[in-house]
């Protein structure tokens, strides 16, 4: 079933957040992010972050104050679920030329017909059980361009699917984040369910060092949700690296195609289907 989680909201001085982080990391927290600033002071830098919910005594009985924490607030998620009706009525369905998921709890035994690889993504919280054209999109140009021996970056992880595809196409490491809380969880258990390793974080692109490089980034994200990213993800791609950028109109092609050419992206492929388009981008000086 869904877990429970915590989340853990508080204020501090800019200098004093360094001391926080290590505070999370002792604590395991699955992400944190900077809240966008509410004080509207640059010194003041206001932090939601996330943990299991086992942690929340342990949580409650940190003393944050004393480590610059102000306006703390702890919460208990509740695992509301509102896949339930639609779990009752998903069915397993082949995805791309090669995979095939089963969207179901992973109670009972399940197997892919021919040589289908099988995903096991319960249709939960985190989006991505592959029903979406814009899954469908993404999987098969991964397909067409497989991410053979690469550094994979899944930005949007939701349920991992694209992650554990690229994976099973002989990338040679992939990670990802979400903004959804839910979708480090999601990965978390699809990593056990399809015994494949994906680290993922709940936050954003700022958990990254700088320093880190990917040959291929896969993004299914609507481009309003990503538009100021979109330069820092460029800097992110090794030389001649690939971007697959899903999860926009075909309408809206022209403006993607201007992000794109901004940031030395050429369109290598391309697909549509339904109103929705994917494209294969190339890294170019
Ligand atoms: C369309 S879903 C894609 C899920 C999965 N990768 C797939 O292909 O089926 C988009 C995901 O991106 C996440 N998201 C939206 N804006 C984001 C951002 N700026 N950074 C990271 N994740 C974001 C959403 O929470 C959502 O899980």
């Amino acid at each position: 079933m869904t877990p429970d989680y915590c989340r853990l909201a508080l204020c501090v001085a800019r200098e004093d957040l360094e001391r926080l982080a290590v505070e999370f990391e002792r604590l395991d927290t699955t992400g944190w992010q900077e809240v966008t600033a509410q004080s509207g002071d640059p010194r003041v830098v206001h932090v939601a972050a996330f943990f299991d919910a086992e942690r929340f005594a342990e949580l409650r009985a940190v003393d944050w104050r004393a480590l610059g924490g102000r306006s703390v607030e702890l919460d208990a998620e509740p695992a509301e679920d509102w896949m339930e009706r639609y779990r009752d009525l998903v069915q397993p369905h082949p995805l791309g030329r090669r995979f095939f998921v089963d969207p179901r709890e992973p109670e009972g035994a399940t197997e892919a017909p021919g040589d289908r690889v099988l995903l096991r993504l319960p249709a939960r919280e985190a989006f991505g059980t592959g029903s979406h054209e814009s899954t469908q999109l993404a999987v098969e140009l991964l397909e067409t361009c497989p991410p053979e021996n690469s550094r994979v970056l899944d930005v949007g992880i939701g349920t991992g699917v694209l992650s554990f595809v690229a994976r099973a196409l002989g990338a040679r490491s992939v990670v990802g984040y979400d903004l959804d809380p839910a979708a480090a969880f999601a990965v978390a258990e699809n990593w056990r369910l399809n015994r494949t390793k994906v680290p993922a974080w709940c936050g954003t692109l700022d958990a990254l060092s700088a320093e880190a490089r990917f040959d291929f980034i896969v993004a299914n994200v609507r481009p309003e949700h990503l538009i100021d990213e979109y330069p820092c993800l460029r800097a992110l791609m090794s030389p001649g690296g690939l971007m697959l950028l899903s999860g926009f109109l075909e309408r809206e092609e022209p403006r993607v195609r201007e992000i794109a050419s901004g940031c030395r992206l050429e369109v290598r492929d391309g697909r549509t289907r339904g109103e929705w388009s994917a494209w294969l981008l190339e890294a170019v000086a």
